[in-house]
């Protein structure tokens, strides 16, 4: 008999409860081990005593596997190997959170995080002889080896269907509405939000853009009786001279937030159209899974397990040709998923005539 902890690492997503009731259920039902909550990431483990919680079948009835958030906990700051502490100093904690998975003599670990998260706890199991198993989450999808990983596909519900609520508005007063998606680097979340919300123009930090083109687009559409237009633009893409727009908090921790403005100011500019803008932000992180992404979850979880059963670490589980799969944790951090601008959802778009801001329509 084993007993396994699990965590959750990084920005929260929909799907990450529905991991760990699959992660629970499949340990205990099919294998008969004990499972391990570990409170907020790495800190629970460096925590004293432990803060971790039994997670029993009792636990997985009801609510869980359509809850949003997760029940864990999570952060995303506070790197272990790095830590900040009150005066300002950052001091090396590994070793604390290698104490905490040996005080709950854990037989091992499965982490659900992103790519930064991957990182860290790798690099910690590596150090500290930890049994090591992981589940990608990223509203981003920005992680490589996997088609899809926990959030992704319920962000973009969440996007499309508030351009399904920008349409009404934005034809009622002939405006152009900018909407701001999240997705850091990489521009999957506008790209099929895009697509699937009826965009005209979509802006993503793979593709650089001229205003001039977003305009002509605009009045294009315009002298085609259409009055008015809908615009899906990824947190990450820059100025016309490729500044990107960062919020920088208390802390001096920065984050992308806010070009939608900017945009919005430009096409007014250039066309003369009344524009709104709406910055979609953490909306886009909570509320319900989408039945993918507890389908995905689920898939996730079990596979998780059995790889503990079988004595196969270090690995991630994945999505790929609709199988669950494993890769090395390695090799998934190595790499990373960018929009292939090439790819068929580009080609897709253009065949409909979405703008990208790079060519005439
Ligand atoms: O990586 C997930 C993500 O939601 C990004 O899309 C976004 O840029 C960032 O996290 C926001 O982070 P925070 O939760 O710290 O505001």
């Amino acid at each position: 008999m084993k007993k396994i902890g699990i965590l959750t690492s990084g920005g929260d997503c929909a799907g990450l409860n529905a991991v760990i009731r699959a992660v629970t259920l499949s340990a205990i039902q099919k294998y008969g081990w004990t499972v391990c909550g570990i409170h907020q990431g790495t800190h629970g483990l460096m925590r004293r005593p432990v803060d971790a919680v039994k997670l029993d079948l009792s636990f997985c009835t009801g609510n869980l596997l359509r809850q949003g958030g997760t029940v864990l906990g999570t952060t995303n700051k506070g790197d272990p190997f790095a830590y900040p502490l009150a005066d300002g100093t950052v001091k090396d904690l590994s070793e604390e959170v290698i104490e905490g998975y040996r005080l709950l003599k854990l037989d091992a670990l499965i982490g659900i995080g992103g790519d930064g998260s991957q990182d860290i706890l790798r690099r910690l199991a590596q150090q500290g002889g930890m049994n090591l198993v992981a589940i990608p989450k990223t509203i981003d999808d920005d992680l490589s080896h996997t088609e899809h990983s926990i959030g992704f596909m319920t962000a973009t519900n969440v996007a499309t269907e508030a351009l399904d609520r920008l349409q009404p508005t934005a034809a009622s007063h002939d405006r152009v509405m900018i909407l701001e998606v999240m997705g850091r680097d990489a521009g999957h979340i506008a790209l099929a939000s895009g697509i699937a919300g009826g965009a005209d123009i979509i802006l993503i930090p793979e593709i650089p853009y001229q205003m001039e083109k977003i305009a002509h687009k605009i009045k294009t559409l315009r002298q085609s009786g259409r009055n008015f237009a809908l615009m899906v633009v990824s947190e990450a893409v820059g100025t016309e001279s490729g500044e990107k727009s960062k919020i920088i908090d208390l802390e001096g921790r920065s984050r992308y937030g806010g070009i939608s403005h900017y945009l919005a100011n430009r096409v007014t500019e250039l066309t003369g159209a009344e524009t709104r803008f709406t910055v979609l932000g953490h909306v886009q992180r909570g509320g319900q899974p989408i039945f993918q992404d507890r389908v995905l979850a689920s898939a996730f979880g079990t596979h998780a397990v059995d790889l503990i059963a079988q004595g196969k670490f270090d690995r991630m589980v994945a999505w790929q040709n609709r199988q669950v799969v494993d890769v090395p944790i390695q090799q998934a951090i190595a790499g990373y998923q960018a929009v292939d601008v090439n790819g068929s959802l580009v080609k897709t778009a253009r065949a409909l005539g979405i703008c990208f801001g790079d060519e005439n329509f």
